[in-house]
């Protein structure tokens, strides 16, 4: 996300405090903020913006809610529910929790909105997180990892030796480049330039003379410089290791031209390393990202009705409350009535459900814009990224079709291990979507070839491919909302906001989209405001 996300994710936590403080005065807006732990840190702290919901004082006997959705934000509000004293029935339509979380394994089955059913065939202890798979440091999510005992390991977001692939962009097309060759030659340049304009008086309108002086020390050790100039560096990678004795090794030289460089594109990936939830060090639960959910789901299970396989096909709010009908497993049907509702169905799919929410909610639900996004996981039995290549974990980036390749994260040095032969989106992921499972297989192993050779293909055991947009109750990644004038259009706002007893969570309805931060984020905010209901 953009440092411009992060300045919305500010501006909508004040402005919804305003609104609490609005409606129950200064003292109700910090009763909030420490219940939620957003205490405003002094300026230039770190935003720590955690503190478990327990302070909330327990609901009078009898308030119920269902929770429709067994996603990160049904579970959370479920969690927080149960910890107020609320009576909470959870509705979800698969068979396990998690939603979009979910970590496939050998002996698990999924079936397409076309029908096609895929088993997948990894051995134990592989896995390919479907869904989310990294976690920046300073999310929410971490905190709920804390809080719920689930073990992390590093996840490796970015590694020097992964490659940068493109084709079509002159003369480094299908040339597979390390991020460290690539990385030292473009500062290189782009230090010299600079300090060549420093040096040839083309900033003394905006330089002293001393910050010229130190500009140019920077951008000497930044690109290193020999005498103002880039003349490639060991940074880049060495043809011949340095080892013991006389072999004090051969860098490899000599660099790429900047033209060529420049035409090749790699550049433009750079900045995905700065971002401020793309940064490293990242994270991810041991053994697969499902333990966020099967640590929420141990947490409720003693208080909450659970129901999985409930395919929820009516969503009302009546006189006394809500009312929701359902098809259980034996397609027979239920129907449940409380007195309130968080629905964290994701947008696309809850308008086709039959209710009598609004006109004007169901037109915002229209308004979400479904994204497309697709990952397959390829089992090998041998780990040629690491023996061959010497790449442990990261991302490989190509103008392929495949647009990502990731290494796994775990299980460094073992036998077997499984690659995500691609994670996409847009055009690329609709294409993935079109194929068969073994045609997503072939196109996978085809662009892969391209860079790690022969071994992608012939050290394959099997894969497992999931499409997001044909995935059942999702139907979609995540979802963009349009925007004017800079902020989101105010059908975003209006689904913040509840439809009579009925209220809406997820990460959609966040500043994190596409986050379980955003998810839990979203589930809490609703949580308050129901509570702040009752006890009203
Ligand atoms: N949060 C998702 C990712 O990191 C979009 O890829």
């Amino acid at each position: 996300m953009s440092d411009k996300s992060k300045n919305e994710t500010e501006y909508s936590r004040r402005e919804f405090l305003m609104d609490i403080g609005k409606a129950g005065g200064i003292a109700a807006m910090y009763g909030t903020m420490g219940a939620l732990g957003m205490f405003a840190p002094p300026a230039g702290a770190a935003p720590v913006n955690f503190v478990p919901l327990t302070g909330l004082p327990k609901s009078k006997k009898g308030n119920r809610v269902i929770v429709i959705g067994a996603g990160i934000a049904g579970l959370t509000s479920a969690y927080e529910l149960m910890k107020a004293g609320y009576s909470v029935t959870l509705l979800e339509g698969l068979d396990r929790p998690g939603g979009r979380n979910w970590t496939v394994r050998g002996g698990d089955s999924a079936t397409e909105t076309d029908g096609v059913t895929q088993v997948c065939k990894f051995d134990r202890n592989q896995y390919m997180n479907c869904g989310p798979a990294r976690l920046p440091q300073h999310h929410i999510t971490i905190e709920y990892c804390r809080e719920l005992g689930v073990e992390l390991e590093v996840f490796t977001n970015q590694n020097a030796d992964a490659y940068y692939y493109n084709e079509g962009v002159g003369p480094l097309s299908g040339v597979p480049v390390r991020h460290r060759t690539a990385k030292a030659d473009i500062y290189g340049y782009m230090s010299e330039l600079l300090s060549k304009a420093t040096n040839q008086g083309a900033l003394d309108d905006t330089l002293t003379a001393a910050d010229k002086a130190l500009l140019t020390q920077f951008l000497t050790n930044f690109g290193n410089l020999q005498s103002g100039k880039y003349n490639g560096s060991s940074r880049r990678g060495y043809k011949v290791s340095p080892g013991a004795g006389s072999q004090s090794g051969e860098i490899d030289l000599p660099a790429y031209a900047m033209s060529e460089l420049l035409q090749s594109r790699f550049g433009l990936n750079f900045s995905f390393e700065f971002g401020w939830d793309q940064a490293m060090l990242m994270f991810q639960p041991v053994g697969g990202m499902d333990a966020i959910p099967k640590a929420l789901e141990r947490a409720i299970r003693p208080k909450t009705k659970l129901v999985y396989s409930a395919k929820v096909t009516g969503i009302y709010n009546t006189t006394e409350g809500v009312q929701v009908v359902y098809e259980d497993k034996s397609n027979t049907p239920k129907q449940l009535e409380a007195d309130f509702c968080i629905c964290t169905i994701p947008p696309q799919v809850l308008k086709k459900i039959p209710s009598n929410l609004s006109p004007n909610v169901i037109d915002a639900l229209g308004v979400a814009i479904p994204q497309s996004t697709g990952k397959i996981g390829l089992q090998y039995k041998r780990r040629f990224w690491e023996e061959d290549d010497k790449i442990m974990g990261g991302i490989t980036n190509t103008n392929t079709n495949v647009s990502t390749i990731w290494y796994p994260s775990y299980g460094y040095l073992g036998k077997k291990g499984v690659v995500v032969g691609y994670y996409n989106f847009g055009a690329n992921a609709n294409f993935y979507s079109g194929l068969s499972p073994a045609e997503r297989q072939e196109q996978a192993l085809i662009q892969g070839e391209k860079i790690h050779g022969p071994s992608y293909r012939s050290e394959l055991e099997n894969s497992f491919s999931v499409s997001w947009i044909k995935t059942p109750f999702s139907e979609g990644g995540w979802v963009g909302w349009p925007t004017s004038g800079g902020q989101r259009v105010p059908a975003y706002d209006l689904l913040n906001k509840p439809d009579g007893n009925i209220y809406f969570a997820g990460d959609h309805l966040s500043y994190y989209i596409a986050w379980q931060a955003g998810a839990f984020d979203s589930a809490r905010k609703v949580v308050m405001e129901i509570h702040q209901r009752v006890a009203a």
